[in-house]
């Protein structure tokens, strides 16, 4: 395979610069994009080799369309298109100030939107092209304390299987939807925070190169959608199968897996400007939490054979 064009929206961070980092490896064409340049100029200098940075802003129509424009003008096409550009807040929705959840919707969902109409024009006129969006857990389940994450990310996977299906008669573009788990990134400390405690990963966490590495496998051989993580398959089927169960348990799982005892006060965050990189280390979790990740993952996995039980009887 010849070194292809990629471009990478949320490219300074976390599972996207481990994308460009895995990309670059492997001697393809960079456009890094995301709001802060000084960490897309480092990340850049990481990857070595062709790579443009371009700060943008995803939920901004006109600076997606001119870096599409720009990756025309460095490398003549674009093959693929991955967008890890995402922001968080944290706190019960009540307490979320309307313009910080409007903010997070408009990076996490019409961000996505914005990508997909550049790229899909890049790629009509190409003949080919795979967009690859990154989604999440969190877009096939929801969650207490995030309620702006959780609607965004259920919007962004009903806008890739529509895209999905809108292009079937393109056989050479492909829309591919990524769900990672749980990722140590700094997402969670650069967050919004309306719920007085700083978030963390819950557990199981997986690396953000394995996710980068999956991005490279689904731009290798795109498929509809790639789940990673230990215990996403199982959440998913608690979340599903046997809801009351699942309700009841996530809002205590929540606050001790997901958010850690140290106060944070209500801020903003990087919600609406790039802030400084919070490279934290493996975030680190006590007995009680280890304790109730196990309880969560043993009465999750009852729920589950239960629910799976009752639809066999029902057949
Ligand atoms: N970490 C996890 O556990 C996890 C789990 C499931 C899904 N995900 C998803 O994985 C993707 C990557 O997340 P991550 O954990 O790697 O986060 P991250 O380390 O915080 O990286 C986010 C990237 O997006 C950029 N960005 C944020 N807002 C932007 C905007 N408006 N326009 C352009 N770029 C913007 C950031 O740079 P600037 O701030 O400089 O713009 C940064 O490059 C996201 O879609 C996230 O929802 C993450």
């Amino acid at each position: 395979m010849g070194s292809r064009v990629v471009v990478l929206t949320g490219g300074s961070s976390g599972i996207g610069r481990a994308a460009a980092l895995a990309f670059a490896a492997r001697g393809d064409k960079l456009v890094l994009a995301a709001r802060g340049l000084a960490d897309l100029e480092k990340v850049a200098a990481d990857c070595g080799g062709d790579v443009v940075v371009v700060p943008a802003d995803v939920s901004v129509r006109p600076q997606v369309d001119d870096l599409a424009r720009t990756a025309l003008d460095a490398f003549g096409r674009i093959d693929v298109w991955a967008d890890t550009a995402a922001v968080m807040a944290y706190g019960r929705f009540e307490n979320l100030p309307p313009h910080v959840f409007d903010q997070v919707i408009a990076t996490d969902l019409l961000g996505p939107a914005n990508v997909a109409r550049a790229a899909l024009r890049v790629f009509r006129a190409q003949g080919h092209g795979t967009l690859i969006l990154c989604s999440s857990l969190v877009g096939h389940i929801t969650v207490p304390f995030m309620s702006a994450y959780a609607t965004a990310k259920w919007g962004l996977r009903a806008l890739t299987r529509t895209l999905r299906q809108e292009t079937r008669d393109a056989p050479d573009i492909h829309v591919c939807e990524l769900v990672p788990g749980s990722v140590d990134t700094p997402i969670y400390a650069s967050a919004a925070n309306y719920a007085g405690f700083v978030g963390r990963p819950p557990p199981p966490v997986d690396s953000a190169e394995r996710m980068g590495a999956a991005i490279v496998r689904l731009a290798d051989r795109p498929r509809p959608e790639l789940s990673v993580g230990p215990a996403n398959r199982l959440v998913e089927f608690g979340f599903a199968g046997l809801p009351p169960v699942y309700d009841a348990l996530i809002g205590p799982l929540m606050s001790r897996l997901a958010l850690s005892r140290r106060p944070a006060p209500p801020q903003d965050g990087n919600v609406f400007a790039s802030t400084r990189r919070v490279e934290g280390g493996p975030a680190r979790y006590g007995r009680t939490a280890m304790g109730a990740a196990a309880a969560g993952a043993l009465a999750l996995s009852g729920a589950a054979a239960l629910a799976l039980r009752r639809g066999l009887r029902s057949r």
